[in-house]
């Protein structure tokens, strides 16, 4: 008998591994983590920091989490320091009561599975919190699921309507990474609709009949429609008309709604944000019965709490055959995890007002929210004062999207670059790439979220401290002064 040493397996993979990327973790935060290594090492290099601008990870870029949360979940997460009178008395009575209340929900203990959506009285605080945030009637929490962040829950939707190449979804373009990825894992058919730059970055409803065109063109139904508002990479916030129209899109094709809303509360414009679920149920007969479903996080927002893997879907009008389905994908999974769970509850039902909390919640919350609000303006007028940058003002979420005008002989030395070393780097992914290499900034090229043929962008979170903003955005500056200077036409 005859055994193979490792090195004569066959390295098999799955093609479609292969072929799903993130750019947001992709060939620049790779190049940033070898940079860092290096400075680590003690090596000198145009810069003495690298500036993480790639990923929407606000407590790696400094910011404090709330509180409140981390004093509720410290006593759930070590129910025996509620045994000792001296550690009780350092923590406000509204933390220690609501410890106790979700303990007694969980018979005292979180290290046990809970039901595959995900705790009852976490999923009846989410009801409480759709209804007080939506202005209606609470949502059955049978239709709530609790996810390890939003991502898991996206995973699981993709799973329950794509089988493969004939079943459509139709995603924003430019786009959240992870809809591509996870399309890609499943070997479904995505078509695109490009959001307007010119036009705040808005959807036109007539681009998601083009889409219907180009899967019957390939012989694919479209199945799910992906939405998210506020926007990633590009910021917007949807008006409640373009919502009408989506609405009345997906139940005239017959397509189930994705809302990713898990910037909801990142809104800095004059743009409220409006959830699907209220546009939908505000509408007229048969509009109100279209199947949406809504994503949130924890790792958004201003609770900030990505690590923590919280979030939940909630499935409106969806058919009760899939949302059989759906659960089982869930119990599956067995569980999402406890500490998102919770974390997702307390998000939810923060502290009540006149409760020993409250004032020091409202001041950390209100603080983070102006902080973010400041730096979304104050990075896209930086920004646009840059000779080849111009960038929308940022309505909502946590980036912004410049576009930047790449002089024609620079773009032609990237492909000449690209012959002779073999590689098929886009422009601005080379522009990213050498921003890098001279000054630790670490962004995303356009290139990886997709956009209109012929022009090239960056996406930069609004994340970094003040001061690190204005040292970042003067780099920037000097960086593509030179780039305009040296490769003029
Ligand atoms: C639009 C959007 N949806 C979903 C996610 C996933 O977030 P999480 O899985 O951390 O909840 C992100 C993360 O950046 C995002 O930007």
């Amino acid at each position: 008998m005859f055994r193979k040493s490792s090195s004569q397996l066959a390295a098999y993979i799955n093609p479609r591994v292969v072929q799903a990327q993130y750019a947001v973790r992709g060939l620049i935060p790779m190049r940033a983590d070898e940079l860092k290594a290096r400075l680590d090492a003690g090596e000198t290099l145009p810069f003495k920091e690298l500036v993480y601008c790639n990923i929407g990870n606000p407590q790696a870029l400094q910011q404090q989490p709330l509180t409140f949360n981390r004093q509720v979940m410290s006593l759930v997460d070590s129910p025996t320091l509620l045994e000792n009178d001296a550690i009780v008395a350092q923590f406000p009575a509204d933390v220690v009561a609501r410890a106790k209340e979700y303990l007694k929900n969980i018979n005292g203990m979180t290290g046990a599975y809970t039901d595959s959506i995900g705790y009852k009285w976490a999923r009846e605080a989410i009801a409480q919190f759709i209804a007080r945030r939506d202005g209606t009637e609470s949502p059955d929490s049978r239709n709530i699921c609790l996810t390890d962040g939003a991502s898991s829950g996206v995973r699981l939707i993709m799973q329950l309507l794509i089988e493969g190449a004939k079943d459509g979804v139709l995603i924003p373009i430019p786009q959240y990474p992870l809809y591509t990825a996870q399309i890609a894992l499943l070997g479904g058919a995505s078509a695109m609709y490009y959001l307007d730059e010119a036009k705040r970055w808005d959807l036109h409803v007539e681009d998601l009949l083009k889409c219907n065109a180009s899967l019957a063109a390939t012989g694919a139904t479209p199945r799910l429609l992906v939405v998210i508002n506020p926007g990633n990479p590009t910021g917007q916030v949807l008006t409640k008309e373009t919502m009408e129209g989506v609405v009345r899109y997906c139940h005239d094709n017959d397509v189930m709604l994705l809302a990713d809303e898990v910037y909801q509360e990142n809104i800095y414009g004059d743009r409220p944000f409006e959830s699907f679920r209220k546009v939908v149920l505000g509408m007229p007969a048969p509009y109100n019965n279209t199947p949406c479903i809504s994503l949130h996080s924890t790792s958004k927002g201003i609770i900030g709490e990505c690590g923590r893997r919280g979030g939940y879907f909630e499935m409106l009008n969806v058919p009760k055959e899939q949302k059989e389905q759906l659960l089982k994908l869930c119990s599956i999974n067995l569980c999402s995890n406890v500490n998102g769970q919770v974390m997702t509850a307390l998000m939810c039902t923060p502290p009540a007002e006149g409760g020993e909390s409250y004032a020091r919640f409202r001041d950390e919350y209100d603080g983070i929210f102006a902080s973010l609000k400041g730096r979304a303006e104050a990075l896209a007028k930086e920004l646009n004062g840059i000779e080849g940058i111009t960038c929308n003002a940022v309505d909502g979420a946590m980036y912004a999207f410049p576009q930047i005008r790449l002089p024609a002989k620079y773009v032609a030395r990237n492909e000449d670059l690209n012959k002779s070393a073999g590689t098929k780097i886009a422009a601005d992914a080379r522009w990213a790439l050498e921003l890098l290499e001279e000054t630790g900034i670490v962004v995303v090229p356009g290139s990886g979220f997709l956009q209109q043929e012929g022009t090239f962008h960056f996406r930069t979170t609004i994340l970094p401290p003040a001061e690190q903003m204005q040292s970042m955005t003067s780099s920037i500056r000097a960086f593509q002064t030179k780039i305009n200077k040296n490769f003029a036409n």
